[in-house]
């Protein structure tokens, strides 16, 4: 679906793989018939400026340098949005993210606080420059049901739970990071098979902070959050792993929360290929091949 209003739309990590071909998506959309203004989140300017070439240069699109790890670079990416673009966002799409198979003290910071923690502050900026009627697309995924699927009972109530708050998932998040630099992560996930524990914790946290958020700033501007899995895609985040598909297919999952009608999404939910997904379910792949896929890759 498009329309005919002009949209501005911010993607976050669009220089590539999905949010690459969100943004492609987006300009084919725009030529048919809107005319959306479309700003290219990149963490490196040079990467951002390429990804730009590679398309073309179209008028409509402009990088937006933004490093979502790092508050200062938030904020100067805030102000240039207010100064150069207008200063109001109709779509964010929180999609830059970073993975490992190690779960090591420091790659558990590190996906945190790009994964988590940088899409809290992106939003906390960001948010009062969405428009009414905004949405605000955090790009999750599918691990992040499967972690919780496998965490204790009492972690799933409090994840699950209709009261949950900003604060507690960060507390969540907390102790989840302590018991990966601990060795003590089976406290939290006593019998798990799952690898690349850091993020897929990180999306269970992405995931809950969408409903948390969805409640909480649905009835300022009737803004819609929702959290969108793009499936698993073949991308540098997985090494172009075996068996994935397309990033177009991830890119036309997120794009599904975008352009279809508030009244047929639910608010605060999880999204794939236009479904509603579980918060968390069991693990349906077989991970030691794709992690054994990515060793013979390094
Ligand atoms: N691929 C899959 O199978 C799959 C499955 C489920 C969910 N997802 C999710 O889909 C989203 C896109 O992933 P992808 O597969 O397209 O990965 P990708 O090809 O590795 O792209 C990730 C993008 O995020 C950017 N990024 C990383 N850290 C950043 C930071 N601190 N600030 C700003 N940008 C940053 C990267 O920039 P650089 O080029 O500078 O590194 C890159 O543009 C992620 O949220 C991922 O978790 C992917």
């Amino acid at each position: 679906m498009s329309s005919s209003k002009q949209r501005v739309i911010l993607v976050t990590g669009a220089n590539k793989g999905i949010g690459f071909e969100v943004i492609k998506k987006l300009l084919e959309e725009s030529s048919s018939s809107s005319n959306n203004l479309i700003l290219l989140g990149s963490r490196d300017l040079k990467r951002g400026q390429d990804a730009l070439l590679q398309l073309g240069s179209p008028s409509n699109v402009h990088v937006l340098q933004l490093d979502t790890s790092s508050e200062e670079s938030i904020a100067r990416a805030t102000d240039e949005i207010k100064q150069k673009y207008g200063g109001q966002l109709d779509v964010l799409i929180n999609n830059a993210a970073i993975a490992s198979w190690n779960d090591t003290a420091e790659t558990a910071r590190d996906i945190f606080a790009t994964n988590y923690y940088g899409i809290k502050i992106v939003n906390k900026y960001l948010f009062p420059l969405i428009r009414e009627n905004g949405r605000v697309v955090n790009v999750s995924s599918g691990v992040g049901a499967w972690a919780l699927h496998d965490m204790t009972d009492e972690i799933q109530k409090k994840y699950k739970s209709e009261t949950l708050t900003e604060e507690e998932i960060d507390g969540l998040v907390k102790d989840f990071i302590s018991a990966i630099a601990t060795k003590t992560i089976d406290k939290i996930m006593p019998n798990t098979k799952l690898l690349g524990l850091c993020y897929s914790g990180s999306k269970t946290a992405l995931t809950a902070l969408t409903r948390v958020q969805a409640r909480r700033w649905s009835g300022a501007k009737n803004v819609l959050v929702v959290s969108v899995c793009p499936g698993y895609c073949s991308t540098d985040l997985n090494n172009h792993g075996p068996g994935s598909r397309p990033p177009a297919l991830g890119a036309d999952s997120i794009l599904y929360v975008v352009n279809t009608p508030k009244a047929d999404l639910e608010n605060g939910e999880f999204y794939q290929d236009g479904k509603k997904l579980p918060q968390s379910s069991a693990c349906t792949m077989d991970l030691s091949t794709h992690k054994q896929h990515a060793e013979d890759k390094a």
